[in-house]
């Protein structure tokens, strides 16, 4: 049996979170790493090192390495997971945290531009679960009782549950996102693996900034958020900690909202 201490304690367990080169990803794997994982950290376009960097100088127990993957591409996930294992050795915990939203009027969106977000957002996050649970069930069924043998958080959204306007591959995506969560949940509970994702409410990253900077939408938003401002990037940490951790490996096919109490009003 756990201590409450060991229940959100992650020592040797490799994690893998995607586009952890800024905002959640880099939150998230800053708490994984605190909390004794060995943590591999991916970027796209802005590479992750500097998140790498930060971890590894933050103390002399942390270890972070970065990885870089475009996962708009149908191979991107595949080249990402070789590389972690080539240098890692395994996958214990998966964060599917890397996302795109692209605005636009339904009746303008291209294909292309369609089918990106699908790919980043809930092809790729499928791609690398199965991945992930392939590598984990390879190594044999859990402990006893209360035991996991792996995790998988994915970082859905308040447009998993609601339309919103003008991104309608960024709702169908995150809305894919949380069923997928629940289908692989049901599928991968036997093997001990525990698929959870976290639906953030309004984050100030780079991801929200046209909003950020749109007084009219910024006013909007902070009226109707019973906390009274944006999320932080570390609010998101305790919550993906959570469900990383052995604190919740009764917790599957949940999506755990993290929003200043958005979706309760
Ligand atoms: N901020 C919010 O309010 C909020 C709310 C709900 C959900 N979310 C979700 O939270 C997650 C993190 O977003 P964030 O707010 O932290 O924004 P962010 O700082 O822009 O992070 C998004 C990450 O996804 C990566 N990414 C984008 N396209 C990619 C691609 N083709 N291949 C690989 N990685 C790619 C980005 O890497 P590059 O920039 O290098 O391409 C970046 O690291 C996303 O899934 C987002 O949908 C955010």
């Amino acid at each position: 049996m756990s201590t409450s201490l060991d229940l959100f304690r992650l020592d040797n367990k490799v994690a893998l979170i995607t586009g952890a080169a800024s905002g959640l990803g880099a939150a998230i794997a800053t708490a994984l790493a605190q909390a004794g994982a060995t943590v591999a950290v991916h970027g796209n376009r802005r590479p992750a090192d500097d998140t790498a960097a930060a971890i590894n100088a933050s103390d002399s127990n942390a270890k972070a390495v970065a990885f870089q993957s475009d996962l708009s591409s149908t191979t991107g996930a595949e080249k990402l997971f070789a590389e972690v294992k080539a240098k890692l050795g395994r996958v214990d915990i998966l964060i599917n945290n890397a996302g795109t939203i692209l605005r636009n009027e339904a009746t303008e969106v291209s294909l292309e531009d369609w089918q990106q977000v699908l790919q980043v957002n809930l092809t790729s996050v499928f791609q690398l679960s199965q991945l992930a649970a392939r590598d984990i069930i390879s190594r044999g069924a859990p402990g006893p009782e209360g035991q996991s043998s792996g995790k998988i958080v994915n970082i859905a959204s308040l447009l998993s549950f609601q339309g919103g306007i003008r991104v309608p591959a960024y709702t169908a995506s995150k809305g894919g996102v949380a069923q997928l969560t629940k289908a692989l949940a049901n599928e991968w509970a036997p093997k001990g693996i525990q698929v959870n994702a976290i639906a953030p409410g309004y984050f100030a990253t780079t991801n929200t900034e046209a909003l950020q900077a749109d007084e009219t939408r910024n006013r909007q938003i902070l009226e109707r958020i019973p906390a009274g401002r944006w999320g932080a990037p570390e609010d998101l940490a305790g919550a993906a900690l959570y469900l990383s951790s052995p604190a919740s490996n009764y917790v599957t096919g949940t999506i755990l909202t993290v929003d200043g109490g958005w979706m309760g009003r």
